[in-house]
């Protein structure tokens, strides 16, 4: 069950991955997401829907490798099997009748832009993306990008070793002060989307935003990916993963996400020092 069909590594610490699940791939929309555990005993974690196949029956998801979970799953080989798995979760991306996007994709948020760009050129959408990573051998599935009909894809480092040097909000805001995008949709690490939804503010161009809170049933139950929108708590998981940037409280979430740092790090510490595996 969920046998790992598929492996790639796209850069040091980011894999994708294949699972045979026919009955999850039947149902995908662009940004939703599963939940899996590696093992029996193990955490459950939230990746989003990178690629998959109704007709082959696979699902494909990306994921950077940053704790205990993420690197028992990189030590998955093609012909392992997760535990289990469960999806699609959270309401899918809107994709159409947005007019011309830009999409901003930041580190290992590359991701999950990517299968939302597609879909939104899909749905007759003009869009732009704007692919950000800190340097270049970080940047990930620019060749996927490539080839999709896009209307601009801009590629920015924070050190300029690809594309234009700084952050992903300076092309943004060029494009949101020239008035050539309606709508954007940001994903990546909370700050870098904070600071998008800051940017196209000041002139009032629509920001979606995909919120990663720290997630452990997914169904609505457990409360642990709550976030506030407006003032109003609501459920990533369910009433999300996509909110009004102008709305988030981010202060709140980028705490939140950060409760459980020490034990996550000592998880990880002893689970590498058990595997000496090193990586
Ligand atoms: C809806 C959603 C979609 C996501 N999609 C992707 C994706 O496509 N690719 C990707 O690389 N990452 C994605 N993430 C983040 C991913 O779930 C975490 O990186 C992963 O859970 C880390 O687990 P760990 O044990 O390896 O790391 P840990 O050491 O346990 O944690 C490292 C950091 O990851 C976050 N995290 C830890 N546990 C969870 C959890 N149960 N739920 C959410 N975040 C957690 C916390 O911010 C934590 O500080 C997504 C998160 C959400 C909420
Ligand atoms: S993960 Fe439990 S309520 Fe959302």
């Amino acid at each position: 069950m969920f046998e790992v069909v598929h492996k790639r590594q796209l850069s040091d610490a980011v894999f994708e991955m294949g699972v045979r699940a026919p009955r999850i791939a039947g149902k995908i929309r662009a940004g939703q997401f599963l939940i899996l555990r590696v093992d029996e005993k193990g955490e459950r974690i939230p990746l989003t829907f990178s690629d998959w196949s109704a007709e082959e029956g696979w699902v494909r998801f990306i994921f950077m490798r940053v704790g205990k979970t993420t690197h028992k799953l990189s030590h998955l080989e093609v012909g392992d099997s997760l535990a289990d798995a469960v999806g699609p979760l959270g309401v899918p991306t809107r994709v159409d009748g947005l007019g011309r996007v830009a999409v901003v994709g930041g580190g290992v948020g590359a991701a999950v832009a990517y299968p939302v760009a597609r879909a939104m050129t899909e749905a007759g959408s003009d869009v732009t993306v704007i692919l950000g990573a800190r340097t270049a051998n970080l940047l990930i599935l620019r060749e996927e990008f490539e080839v999709l009909p896009l209307h601009e894809l801009l590629i920015v480092t924070d050190d300029g070793s690809a594309g234009e040097k700084g952050l992903v909000t300076a092309p943004l805001k060029r494009l949101a002060a020239s008035g050539a995008i309606d709508h954007v949709m940001a994903i990546g690490p909370a700050i870098m989307m904070k600071f998008c939804a800051e940017t196209t503010r000041e002139f009032d161009v629509p920001t979606t935003v995909s919120l990663n809170p720290i997630m452990v049933d997914g169904t609505g139950m457990c409360g642990a990916c709550r976030v506030s929108v407006d003032g109003v708590t609501r459920f990533a998981c369910v009433d999300g993963p996509d909110f009004d940037g102008h709305a988030v409280d981010f202060e709140e979430l980028m705490s939140r996400q950060r409760v459980y740092t020490e034990e996550e790090r000592e998880a990880d510490a002893e689970y590498l020092r058990e595997c000496e595996c090193h990586r």
